[in-house]
């Protein structure tokens, strides 16, 4: 797995460190190896069950969309049973032992892989009892204009996560009929090429859990009715073109643990309200074209670990504030005019692994009490003004 950019790093860890609060399907592209969970244990089915016939249709319709296996309808005619299932497929047995598909990932091996020609299929909304759906790395030939979503067969979908990553075709507006998946707990629309504004109805659907974006060329502003998303445990609009301010209903978003809008072109201040986000860990505004001074009450965030928001036109002295959040492991301010001295606060940032601030316009001193964090292990201080000594021995 490439760690390449810290805040996907971090969703690992979020991932990993998290897995008793965060619903099974947040989890979330975790495709490592699926064969081992994709196999309906004994206990959920057994040899008398059968899947009704219109949804081994539906499937079957699905599989000749997507699937380069073209021998699938005649090696696996009961995909759903013990013994007999294809990877990718997970079932659950429901009422009438009736077996039902629960889950579908394609394009990560050991799963399906997806056929050059394979465009979205709307036809998963027609599986009344699938709860999770991926598709990684799937749609990369043909050219598949919108998710398309007939609204007629959306709605008795009980999808709780639906995960389209990484699909270079993939392109056009996210359509606004994904609201009426009410289920929906994770929408994980990263790494494709979506264009257009954000849709309002996304913000109806309230029992997200995970919203990620990120990696495509949206646009517009984040509306204000990010706001009514209040159980978002992970928002990330990463790397697109977003533009006008930071909402201050975004500090509706209580039970908000990551945050990451880097990689747009967002303009004005941090609003006050994100004093508000106390369960924050992890915070990325980096590449943005935020200004001005940060909240006050930035010092309430005592969970944050990460800080990260290089690269934006600042230009104001060093908040000393910043020496209060001591479990920051990582705290970036490069790039983005800085000056003044470094607050002596600094040294209290015990936890600290990562030290950016270079490229500012920071004059004065290094403060000695910087030598004393033992964690430290990434400094970068250069290109400033500073002078004097340098307070750190050979065991630093
Ligand atoms: C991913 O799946 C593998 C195998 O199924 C498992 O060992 C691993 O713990 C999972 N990782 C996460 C982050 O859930
Ligand atoms: C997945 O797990 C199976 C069974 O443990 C193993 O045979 C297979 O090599 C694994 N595949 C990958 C891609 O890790
Ligand atoms: C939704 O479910 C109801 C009851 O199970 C069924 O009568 C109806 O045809 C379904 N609608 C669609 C669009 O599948
Ligand atoms: C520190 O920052 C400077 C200026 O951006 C950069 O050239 C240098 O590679 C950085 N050093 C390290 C060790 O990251």
């Amino acid at each position: 797995m490439c760690c390449s950019f810290p805040s996907l790093c971090f969703f690992l860890v979020l991932l990993l460190s998290s897995a008793a609060v965060i619903p099974s399907g947040s989890a979330a592209d975790n495709h490592s190896n699926a064969s081992k969970q994709l196999k309906p244990s004994p206990e959920t089915a057994t040899p008398q069950s059968s899947m009704v016939q219109s949804e081994l249709d539906t499937l079957f319709r699905i599989m000749e969309i997507m699937s380069s296996d073209r021998t699938w309808r005649i090696s696996y005619p009961n995909p759903c049973n013990p013994g007999s299932s294809w990877t990718g497929i997970e079932c659950k047995t429901g009422k009438n032992n009736h077996l039902h598909v629960s889950r579908l990932d394609f394009g990560n091996p050991p799963n399906p892989s997806c056929r050059a020609a394979a465009i979205f299929p709307p036809e998963i909304f027609q599986l009344p009892y699938l709860e999770s759906a991926f598709f990684f790395h799937c749609f990369t030939h043909s050219t598949t204009t919108t998710i398309a979503m007939p609204a007629s067969a959306v709605t008795n979908s009980s999808l709780e996560q639906l995960s389209l990553r990484s699909n270079p075709s993939l392109v056009g507006r996210i359509p606004a009929q994904l609201s009426s998946l009410k289920s929906l707990q994770v929408l994980t629309l990263s790494q494709n090429h979506l264009t257009g504004k954000i849709p309002l109805q996304i913000f109806l659907l309230r029992s997200l859990v995970h919203l990620d974006l990120s990696y495509n060329s949206l646009t517009g502003a984040l509306p204000y009715e990010v706001g009514n998303l209040r159980n978002l445990v992970g928002l990330d609009l990463s790397y697109n073109s977003l533009s006008g301010i930071i909402p201050n209903s975004i500090g509706e978003l209580g039970q908000l643990q990551k945050l990451d809008l880097s990689s747009n072109s967002l303009v004005g201040r941090i609003p006050s309200s994100i004093e508000k986000l106390t369960s924050l860990v992890f915070i990325a505004l980096s590449s943005n074209l935020l200004r001005g001074s940060f909240p006050q009450g930035l010092t309430k965030l005592v969970n944050l670990q990460y800080f990260i928001m290089d690269d934006n036109p600042m230009n104001i002295p060093l908040p000393q504030e910043f020496g209060v959040l001591v479990k920051l492991q990582e705290l970036r301010l490069s790039n983005s005019g800085f000056s003044g001295t470094i607050p002596p606060s600094f040294s209290q940032l015990v936890n600290l692994i990562t030290l950016s601030l270079q490229n500012n316009r920071l004059t004065g001193g290094i403060p000695v009490g910087l030598s004393s964090l033992s964690h430290l292990y990434h400094l970068n201080l250069s290109r400033n003004f500073l002078e004097g000594t340098v307070p750190f021995n050979g065991s630093f």
